[in-house]
């Protein structure tokens, strides 16, 4: 057996995606965050989805404010656009759609728009908010989920092995490997 080292633990180890959340200002104008700390909370009746994220952060200041975003799930393709949407601030007056190549799309029932070139989005109202150590937990209830009708099977139902999404472990990018099995429901 390999011998265990005993370490603060920093950031724990669970995968999640690398995703941009979009946020409107009093203006309608969008701003894009990238976020590793995106959970599912609730998983069907609500679905609820938590983001936490920095007080610091502009994205903050707006969710607070207009209590809508949208998740939206970026292929590994879209690298360095989660790169670049996590290296600046909206507040600096920068339109990261523009700046970062990525479409805005009117999303049904929130202000906030979905990026069309995220192959799911989610729409999100703020239901709850929590301090939660060194950043702030939003939770939002999913009203309406989108997904790219070329990544549904023939049953209509989202088909995740041609998602291609970017995950984000420890400080590292990493794309997911081959599927090895499916859970019994
Ligand atoms: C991959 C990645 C994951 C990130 N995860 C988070 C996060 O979960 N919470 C957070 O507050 N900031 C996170 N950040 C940092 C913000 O994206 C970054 O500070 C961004 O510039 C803030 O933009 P804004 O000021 O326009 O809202 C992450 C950055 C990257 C690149």
């Amino acid at each position: 057996m390999v011998n265990k080292i005993e370490r603060i633990a920093r950031r724990p180890i669970y995968p999640t995606p690398a995703g941009l959340v979009v946020s409107i200002d009093a203006q309608s104008k969008p701003n894009i965050i990238s976020l590793g700390e995106i959970f599912n909370l609730s998983i069907r009746e609500p679905v609820w989805v938590g983001i936490a994220v920095r007080e610091t952060r502009y994205s903050w200041e707006l969710i607070k404010k207009q209590g809508e975003f949208t998740v939206n799930l970026p292929p590994a393709s879209l690298l360095k656009q989660v790169k670049g949407c996590g290296s600046c601030s909206g507040r600096d007056g920068i339109d990261k759609f523009a700046k970062f190549g990525l479409t805005p799309q009117p999303s049904r029932y929130v202000k906030p728009p979905i990026i069309a070139e995220c192959p799911v989005n989610l729409e999100c109202k703020v239901v709850g908010f929590h301090h939660v150590g060194d950043h702030d937990l939003f939770i939002g209830e999913v009203l309406l989920e989108h997904v790219d009708e070329d990544k549904v099977d023939a049953n209509g139902e989202r088909d995740e092995s041609k998602l291609d999404p970017l995950i984000w472990l420890g400080r590292g990018y990493y794309t997911i490997g081959k599927k090895l099995g499916e859970m019994q429901w």
